[in-house]
């Protein structure tokens, strides 16, 4: 596995590269990482990651400058699956200001971006440097950030970006919990009570598949069994998967969605639903 912090330096390595397989990550790399690029393997014959904490996805006061930057042991755990780590500095990626950026479609705004102003758009833009750094023919994301995922998807469709982008199914800890890089922020008390947001979609999405149809009650009782343990919720809420727009009465494929603090930390989950 080769090392590279330079722009210059991975496109002489990827020239020649005709099949690139690329993660793109903000490092800290856990098990739900590692299956990425798992998967990234068995879609080229070289695999990239990158390793890049992105300041422009990140607004005031949210944890840029605390975001767990652990390269070496991430490196250590890329051994042997990983041909490439592009780990560049961020005047390497920025070298002046970024005064041109992608504006997201409509529906970024909504649920992580109505509390993240911004948010996708710094997401978007970095990814489409990274892809006209990287020319990966396949990139592979974390279905845990669902959202990400719809606008990585609209963006290479958008801008016909010659990539193919394949969604990886959520990692989970044995209880249930998600697997992030800001678990860690979790105290062990928040860290027990953290399962019940999975448990709460899980919950929700039981109800929907018993045939309960009455989403905003969903939705709002969901949000109110958080807010009832502590949580400060963001949004619960249930799209449609293609799109994530509300759905239209007799949608099949949803999507439950969660944001909620515990504490000081943001967690995210959500469960596919199919009716
Ligand atoms: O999901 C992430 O880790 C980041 O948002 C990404 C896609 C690497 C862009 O910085």
């Amino acid at each position: 596995m080769q090392l590279i912090h330079s722009v210059s330096e991975l496109r002489a390595r990827l020239a020649g590269e005709s099949s690139v397989a690329f993660v793109p990550t903000m490092g800290n790399l856990h098990a739900g990482h590692l299956d990425l690029v798992r998967i990234a393997r068995q879609h080229g014959r070289c695999v990239v990651v990158s390793i890049f904490v992105n300041p422009l996805q990140f607004g005031v006061g949210e944890d840029f400058d605390q975001y767990p930057r652990t390269l070496e042991a991430d490196c250590a755990q890329l051994g042997g699956l990983a041909d490439v780590v592009f780990a560049p500095s961020v005047a390497e990626m920025y070298p002046v200001p970024q005064s041109m950026t992608v504006t997201p479609p409509p529906i970024a705004s909504e649920l992580c971006g109505a509390a993240r102003p911004g948010h996708f758009s710094g997401v978007a833009t970095v990814v489409l440097k990274l892809f006209n750094l990287v020319q990966p023919q396949v990139a592979v994301f974390g279905k845990k950030d669902y959202q990400q995922l719809h606008v990585i998807r609209q963006l290479v469709a958008q801008f016909n970006l010659p990539v193919e982008i394949i969604g990886g199914e959520t990692v989970r800890a044995a209880d249930g919990l998600a697997l992030s890089s800001r678990n860690q922020y979790l105290s062990p008390a928040e860290r027990s009570e953290a399962v019940f947001l999975s448990q709460t979609l899980a919950e929700l999405r039981r109800r929907l598949q018993a045939g309960e149809r009455d989403i905003v009650t969903l939705e709002q009782q969901a949000a109110a069994a958080l807010t009832a343990r502590g949580w400060q919720v963001d949004y619960v809420s249930v799209r449609a998967q293609a799109t994530l727009a509300a759905p239209e009465s007799g949608e099949k494929k949803l999507v439950a969605l969660a944001a909620a603090r515990l504490g000081s930390t943001r967690l995210l989950d959500n469960l596919e639903i199919c009716l």
